[in-house]
């Protein structure tokens, strides 16, 4: 028997000392010491020792019962520890670590004019409408008095989907769309992406934007188109700003002018901004062509109108001094992160 306790204080020590969890250690508490466990076992057998023994192996299985006891606390104390350690390394902050910033994105500097436009003209009663980007012949060109063999088509030479679908190269078709869908009173913009065949270069893009606008009424005038377009100039370019319009020639438009503002660097002196001018130009207008009213359904006896179509990419470059188109569209955000 003596031998037997001696056993179980070996292997008790062998086990305790490598039991990993507190769950474990509780399984092998009930093992050893348990009702029905190994060293009970051995109590439970004293009744057949003679008197003389059985002080001896009763003191030596109370040795053995305090030494697993201990045993018990000690690892107990022991898998605590650890775990809080465990704990502290999973749970680590660096608190001087340096944090991740979240940048919040803003508009791209042809939102932000856009925007501001948008505003003006919703100021002066304009509503704002979209048309679609892939166009046919007839609304580019046909309807806008722009027959086939018409020598301005080549100045707008863009890109064919098939002899009759193209991708549009002005905002101008809208204007047919709109007539053909709303009776006068009309006054409407349009601003949207549009597209021609040429290089790239500081001032030319395949993809640039237009900013259409178009006013059908009764009793519609030149005087009516001249004030309009000099309060758009003087809201975006401040009220001291000077306009002044030129003859021009648009197919869709009778008369036709283009309006330039004077430059607000060197005020009409001359400069590299204006090129030595004076004037910057800075969108094209006139009264609706009697013949563009007939072919959407409006009697030119009846109503007339003005239109006017603005290039977006150049009063965004004249107003935050921007020298090169490319920049709008290469996304790199050292250019993008200066509005
Ligand atoms: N669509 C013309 C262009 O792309 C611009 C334009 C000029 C539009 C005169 C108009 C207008 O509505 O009246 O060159």
């Amino acid at each position: 028997m003596k031998d037997q306790l001696e056993s179980i204080r070996q292997s008790a020590k062998e086990k305790f000392s490598s039991v990993a969890s507190q769950v474990d250690l509780e399984a092998l508490r009930v093992q050893f010491l348990g009702k029905k466990g190994e060293l009970t076992g051995i109590l439970k057998q004293m009744g057949r020792l003679s008197a003389e023994e059985r002080p001896k192996i009763g003191q030596l299985a109370n040795e053995v019962r305090t030494n697993i006891e201990n045993m018990i606390a000690e690892r107990s104390a022991q898998l605590k520890r650890l775990e809080t350690e465990n704990r502290l390394r999973a749970e680590r902050i660096d608190v001087t670590m340096p944090g991740k910033a979240q940048e919040i994105g803003h508009k791209h500097p042809l939102s932000i004019v856009l925007d501001e436009l948008k505003d003006i003209f919703a100021g002066m009663g304009f509503n704002v409408v979209t048309g679609p980007e892939v166009e046919t012949d007839y609304y580019n060109f046909e309807a806008l008095n722009l027959p086939k063999d018409h020598p301005a088509r080549d100045t707008q030479d863009t890109f064919y989907i098939s002899e009759n679908i193209l991708l549009r190269t002005q905002t101008s078709p809208v204007q047919i769309r709109t007539m053909e869908k709303q009776k006068p009173p009309i006054r409407i913009i349009s601003p949207g992406r549009v597209f021609r065949s040429d290089a790239v270069d500081a001032t030319h893009s395949p993809l640039f934007h237009q900013i259409e606008g178009l006013v059908v009424d009764k009793g519609v005038t030149m005087a009516d188109l001249k004030g309009t377009m000099e309060t758009f100039a003087r809201r975006l370019y401040g009220e001291d700003s000077v306009v002044r319009f030129r003859p021009h020639h648009f197919p869709f438009t009778e008369p036709s002018a283009e309006m330039d503002i004077q430059c607000f660097s060197c005020h009409g002196e001359g400069c590299r901004l204006c090129k030595n001018e004076g004037w910057i130009e800075i969108l094209g207008c006139g009264m609706v062509h009697p013949k563009v009213l007939q072919i959407c359904g409006i009697d030119p006896e009846e109503y007339s109108g003005f239109a006017f179509g603005i290039g977006l990419e150049r009063i965004v470059m004249r107003r935050f001094n921007i020298d090169d188109m490319r920049m709008f569209y290469e996304n790199d955000l050292r250019f993008l992160g200066q509005f």
